[in-house]
């Protein structure tokens, strides 16, 4: 069983990366830290907290972590994730609460008391993971792996720069550069996992509580991605990483070498992967490229049947 801390901006596919996390028997979740991205940290967190409620994971902790970006000016994508970052489901107000601790503080506490086998899981800009690097750098040895959903060889927010590196850029940077070993899933991935009319369909057979909510956000979501991007589907983005951790034969993905831009006029917060090798310099990153459709939403579609009928 794999441990993992999932560190989000709920955000409709966050929220599915969640549930898919809670009920799988191959990873346990063991915390969730939240960050400001999709919308300000305040409704990230609120997003988060209802999350776990209609899934029933009483028991793993909700840290609230960073509001703004290391350098630069806090950007929110209210066009695709509505204003309180996950508009469409209409869910009760939680009765969880926020842990005590700091996000930043959770996740270094945690690493330090691992043996080393915590995979960090972020899917929202990288405020939070690389603040935890610079306040103890201890935790860098000990991450077994970060697997992470960002970048890209092309952008959704700028032609070059995918949302969640762009808007923390500076982090990205910090932890493609520590050394920690990476799989990045970037837009070449998370556009091919698309939840078309006909995967929302099979997700409304299961007929639970919380597959419902789950369409109820796939419609929410593909309904903006058509408006913004003309797609016919929502892409579950940030799902894709904890699908990895629970079947990683699901994806195929090449070990190249990554660059964070943090200077470009026209290319600020890209993720420059260097497909063919013209730098000679040595991959720092698996970067996932294809998935296998049937093999994904078959995972997906099972393990939201494991939640309760009622
Ligand atoms: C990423 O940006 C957010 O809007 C999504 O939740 C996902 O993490 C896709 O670019
Ligand atoms: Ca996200």
């Amino acid at each position: 069983v794999r441990k993992i801390i999932i560190d989000c901006d709920p955000g409709h596919d966050d929220a599915i990366a969640i549930l898919l996390a809670g009920a799988n028997p191959k990873v346990e979740l063991i915390g969730i830290t939240t960050v400001a991205g999709n919308a300000e940290v305040d409704k990230t967190t609120i997003n988060a907290l209802k999350v776990c409620e209609i899934a029933g994971l009483k028991d793993v902790p909700v840290a609230k972590g960073s509001a703004q970006p290391l350098v630069r000016k806090r950007e929110t994508a209210a066009d695709i994730h509505g204003d309180s970052g996950m508009d469409g489901p209409s869910l009760p107000a939680p009765t969880k609460t926020i842990a005590a601790e700091h996000a930043v503080d959770f996740i270094i506490r945690e690493l330090l008391a691992s043996d080393g086998d915590i995979t960090l899981i972020p899917v929202a800009p990288l405020t939070n993971i690389a603040m935890a690097m610079r306040k103890e750098p201890a935790i860098v040895p000990k991450i077994r792996e970060i697997v992470l959903m960002g970048g890209g060889t092309f952008g959704n927010w700028t032609p070059a720069a995918e949302f969640n590196i762009f808007v923390d850029a500076e982090a990205a940077k910090v932890v493609f550069e520590s050394g920690v070993p990476l799989t990045m899933f970037g837009l070449d991935l998370t556009h091919k996992a698309q939840a078309t009319p006909e995967i929302q369909e099979r997700f409304k057979q299961i007929g639970n509580p919380v597959s419902d909510f789950v369409v109820e956000l796939l419609q929410f979501f593909m309904h903006t991605y058509k408006e913004v991007f003309g797609f016919d589907g929502a892409p579950v983005h940030d799902a894709c990483c904890v699908a990895y951790c629970i079947d990683p034969s699901i994806f195929t993905c090449r070990k190249l070498h990554v660059d964070i831009e943090t200077k470009g006029e026209f290319s600020y917060g890209m993720t420059v992967v260097d497909m063919l090798g013209v730098t000679g310099k040595e991959p720092n990153v698996n970067v996932a490229l294809e998935l296998d459709q049937d093999k994904f939403w078959d995972m997906m579609i099972g393990t939201m049947s494991n939640y309760s009928k009622t």
